[in-house]
């Protein structure tokens, strides 16, 4: 329920995003009151094609650092600002840019396709990015023949292989909040559920997708929630996409696969860390804004052009 210094906060964000002419873009793991007041709520892919697309002068962040990061890069000339610089994320630190360029030295026959969970570093070191939402068709744009590294995640890496049939080389990373996610959670769940479908994002590991009966990226277990016919669904990723489908669908029913008994460790964390508070702070004071080296971001900038324009 909205407190009054809450609707005093909304208030106050609804003017600033005014008179600054900024732009709010959340991703669904966003606490509810985040989602609710922003411009644009969406999975990695959408978001970064709002950041190419928009045309305000401050570009407010709900997510984490790599997201705000990309889209700084497709904007260079605009001031981006993450409520929170401490929202990182497990997968993107589990691929450091020294270790990961020695990895691709030891394969240099292959191209690099880097899931958008990445540094602006690594994917500096690659040839195209991908989102979980259009890996398969950025994979499936590479020759058959033509051998490729998948970083950094081995979870999704592993599902791409199996869908394309290819053989990428995977760097051994993965996402605190969805590895964790426990089949036994899971079987359990669905003994207690039988009438319910299970919904899999690919970041989970292999042994979770394939009890599946759908894995997509948040987007596409929204999507699939709302016009599947089934009125029960277990749900096997980040606890926010609950507010969407619960929203969208209000007469069935989501049940989101607890990490065990005590503990809902699939609450990511870092996107929680942004508040409310934090998101008016920051574009009252425009701090904290990320910023990058020219060069970087020139460098950057290549391979997330060539996944949008591979998506479009
Ligand atoms: P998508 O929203 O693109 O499915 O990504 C999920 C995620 O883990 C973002 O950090
Ligand atoms: Fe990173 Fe996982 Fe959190 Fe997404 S859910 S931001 S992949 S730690």
């Amino acid at each position: 329920m909205k407190t009054i210094s809450d609707q005093n906060i909304i208030d106050n964000i609804l003017k600033l995003k005014k008179d600054k002419n900024a732009v709010i873009l959340a991703h669904y793991y966003q606490v509810p009151e985040i989602q609710d007041i922003a411009d644009f709520i969406g999975d990695s892919l959408q978001l970064s094609q709002n950041a190419k697309e928009t045309d305000a002068d401050i570009i407010v962040f709900a997510g984490v650092h790599f997201m705000a990061e990309t889209a700084k890069i497709l904007n260079p000339q605009k001031k981006v600002l993450l409520p929170d610089l401490d929202a990182g994320c497990s997968l993107a630190d589990s691929c450091p840019p020294d270790k990961f360029k020695r990895f691709k030295e030891e394969h240099p026959l292959h191209k690099v396709i880097s899931y958008i969970n990445c540094s602006a570093q690594i994917k500096v070191l690659s040839d195209v990015i991908c989102t979980s939402s259009n890996a398969v068709k950025i994979v499936e744009s590479f020759p058959k023949d033509q051998k490729l590294i998948f970083a950094p995640d081995k979870n999704l890496g592993g599902y791409i292989n199996q869908i394309t049939g290819r053989n990428m080389v995977l760097w051994n990373g993965s996402c605190e909040v969805h590895d964790i996610i426990k089949a036994e959670e899971v079987i359990r769940l669905k003994k207690e559920n039988p009438d319910a479908k299970l919904l899999a994002h690919p970041e989970c590991k292999d042994i979770i997708l394939q009890l599946a009966d759908f894995v997509g990226s948040t987007t596409a277990l929204l999507n699939f929630s709302i016009k599947d016919k089934a009125n029960k669904f277990i749900v096997a990723t980040e606890t926010g996409i609950l507010h969407q489908m619960k929203k969208s669908s209000p007469g069935k029913e989501f049940i989101i696969v607890p990490t065990d008994e005590k503990c809902s460790c699939n609450d990511c964390p870092y996107m929680k860390l942004n508040t409310l508070e934090k998101l008016y702070l920051s574009m009252k004071n425009e701090k904290p804004e990320i910023s990058l080296p020219a060069e970087l971001i020139e460098a950057a900038r290549k391979p997330i052009l060539k996944m949008l324009e591979l998506s479009s």
